[in-house]
């Protein structure tokens, strides 16, 4: 994981890089590191620090010293714990060239033990530092940047992008691609590089993505951009309009219940961006007419989401077969989703875990598509199997909230997943988001086979609006009794269980890990089903069950003989179910009632109260809400 930002130029580089590196944080936030070729000494400084780059930045503002040419990295501790000596920049023998690496180098201890054999001592545990003595013992051989890195890559296995800063050469700086981002940035005053374009988007006039497997050098006027032969390369710039947006709290305590709190917004607004062309009224003017004339512009529309998502007509026709593939919180929005597309649209639709897909074996499959659901765009897990599928020539779709990501890049075709930036590391309206895109794209193919009416699709439109409300009517509605008194009784457990049956089982599955993610609390989630198979054996008064019905009345049947289980091994249970399930509601210890909806959006209905829950129960444990241990808001690393 982690983030890497560089600028060579006519400024100084500390604020740049040091301001690219706080955008930056959301790859990694366990320790921060810049180093600059500093202009007064005309050698390498830097300074490296365990904790957040806020905390190097105050150190660093001291330090009044400042340069032309640096670089920067968070990091996200992989190999090697978290202290100074892992955190980057990485420095060779001499101390005269640093490094800084994102992603995983395989086999890097053979390469380490040769190194070391050959009198290099190395002051980390982690994998980056071989790459800075290698590569410090090939330019010693070759005198040369370019040979040096050619014979580097040759050697190198794993993923990485890389920055180098040679002292002797202060006007270049050296930067590799290999399965991890970079892109460059090119403004009058200078260049940027970076692992995401947000680092530095208001800075620049263009931007290019650096291609998977090139080498860029950098000097103060031009790049030089090569393939991994040493063969020369155009980059493809492209103006930038993105404008960084500085997202704050807006007077909340965390970004967390800002962003949950956001999620009525965020559905509504995906309903409006991708609801059917045509206006009501034509609809209620002359319903005959107005029908026919409306059916031809969506017809319209309807083409035009199929050319934006690369799949054509005739494609969407045929379809025979979906698969959902993602991550954490995006693979749970799949498993909902699932439900949609087989009970809409009537496909068949399998489900996977990105870190699991690549290791089984793939099955070409006629008329089938591969849609990837990711927050960040940028999940190594996820975009492996993206390529690996890619490579079998079947059309990959993503669903991101992140336009400029790797994935949008690399797939056949993407819809905006309209949410607006998240920046808690816990995922909570990108959730909803996804949940509304995948209710709406199952209906948009069901209405494309006639497998739904015109007016169906209207009202599921309308029962996502509906759902919006009721989302953010259970928080208000439980906001005050959560907050006074529930969530600190909650908050003395130590360990949960979450139960749930089909499509309230990917929910459960989704608050479990909600739960541990930024409480630390352990939480374990079963479908309710499976309870007497072996789980039950962990139901006492000491751990608090938590139950998600469902609206599908043979489904909440089978739920209340579950939470009828629980109740008679003395458990503790807390449901979150719907009005006129009095029976569930009865038997449970603490009962979240909720208004009925569609049944299939019955996850939907529930997600803000059970986000706001755990929130509150955190927030009375004292953890960092927005930046969990351990964790980082986009996993780079497989
Ligand atoms: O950016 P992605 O949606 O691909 O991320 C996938 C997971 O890493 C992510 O959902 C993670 O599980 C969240 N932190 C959960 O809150």
């Amino acid at each position: 994981m982690c983030g890497i930002v560089g600028y060579i130029g006519k400024s100084h580089c500390k604020d740049l890089v040091l301001g690219g590196m706080q955008r930056l944080e959301y790859r990694g936030y366990d320790s921060a590191g810049f180093v600059f070729v500093n202009e007064k000494a005309a050698c390498l400084s830097y300074l490296k620090r365990t904790g957040t780059v806020a905390n190097l930045a105050k150190e660093l503002s001291v330090f009044d010293e400042d340069g032309f040419s640096g670089i920067g990295h968070t990091r996200w501790a992989t190999h090697g714990v978290v202290n100074e000596a892992n955190a980057h920049p990485h420095f060779n023998c001499k101390g005269n060239i640093a490094l800084v690496h994102n992603g995983i180098i395989e086999e890097h201890e053979s390469l380490r033990n040769e190194l070391i054999a050959q009198g290099h001592k190395f002051l980390s545990k982690t994998d980056s530092e071989v790459l800075v003595h290698y590569f410090s013992s090939l330019f010693d051989i070759y005198k040369s940047v370019k040979k040096a890195t050619i014979e580097l890559v040759k050697k190198i296995k794993g993923a990485y992008s890389i920055v180098v800063l040679i002292e002797e050469l202060p006007d270049q700086l050296l930067v590799i691609r290999h399965n991890s981002p970079l892109v460059l940035g090119r403004q009058k005053k200078g260049f940027f590089v970076a692992s995401d374009v947000i680092a530095f988007s208001d800075k620049v006039d263009e931007f290019a993505f650096m291609p998977e497997d090139s080498i860029a050098v950098i000097n103060k006027n031009s790049i030089q951009l090569l393939d991994f032969s040493g063969k020369s390369l155009l980059p493809v710039w492209q103006e930038s309009n993105l404008a960084f947006v500085d997202v704050s709290k807006d007077g909340f305590e965390h970004f967390m219940l800002k962003e949950i709190y956001e999620q009525k917004k965020v559905i509504d607004k995906i309903v409006n961006f991708y609801r059917l062309v045509g206006t009501d009224s034509k609809l209620s003017a002359s319903d005959d007419l107005g029908n026919a004339l409306k059916y031809q512009l969506d017809i319209e529309y309807q083409d035009r989401i199929w050319q934006q998502l690369g799949l054509s007509l005739k494609t969407v026709k045929n379809l025979k077969k979906i698969n959902l593939i993602a991550a954490g919180t995006s693979w749970h929005a799949c498993k909902i989703g699932q439900f949609f597309f087989e009970s809409i649209s009537n496909i068949q639709t399998s489900v996977y875990l990105a870190s699991e897909f690549c290791y089984m074996p793939f099955f070409k499959e006629k008329d089938s598509i591969f849609i990837f659901l990711s927050q960040s765009g940028e999940t190594a897990d996820t975009l492996q199997a993206l390529r690996l599928v890619k490579s079998h020539n079947v059309p990959t779709v993503v669903i991101t909230n992140v336009p400029s990501s790797t994935m949008v890049q690399e797939s056949s075709g993407f819809l905006p997943m309209q949410a607006g930036p998240e920046i808690s590391v816990a995922s909570t309206k990108a959730f909803s988001a996804q949940q509304s895109i995948l209710f709406i794209l199952a209906n948009r193919i069901a209405l494309e086979l006639e497998k739904i009416t015109l007016q169906e699709m209207k009202s599921a439109e309308e029962d996502l609006f509906m759902v919006s409300q009721v989302l953010e009517m259970a928080i208000e509605n439980y906001k005050w009794e959560i907050s006074n008194g529930l969530a600190e009784k909650y908050s003395a457990y130590d360990k949960y269980i979450f139960l749930g049956r089909h499509i309230s089982y990917p929910m459960a599955m989704e608050a479990a890990l909600k739960l541990k993610e930024i409480s630390y609390i352990f939480a374990q989630s079963y479908p309710a089903g499976e309870l007497k198979h072996g789980p039950i054996a962990l139901i006492d008064e000491t751990t608090p069950v938590v139950l998600f019905s469902a609206l599908d009345e043979i489904i909440y049947k089978k739920l209340l003989s579950n939470a009828q289980e629980v109740k008679a091994r003395s458990g503790h249970l807390v449901v979150f179910a719907f009005e006129g399930q009095n029976e569930l509601i009865g038997l449970a210890d603490y009962a979240f009632v909720l208004p009925k909806v569609n049944p299939l959006l019955a996850p939907l209905a529930c997600t803000g109260v059970m986000q706001f829950f755990v929130y509150e129960i955190t927030k009375r444990l004292g953890r960092p809400i927005d930046k969990p241990r351990n964790l980082a808001k986009s996993v780079t690393v497989e």
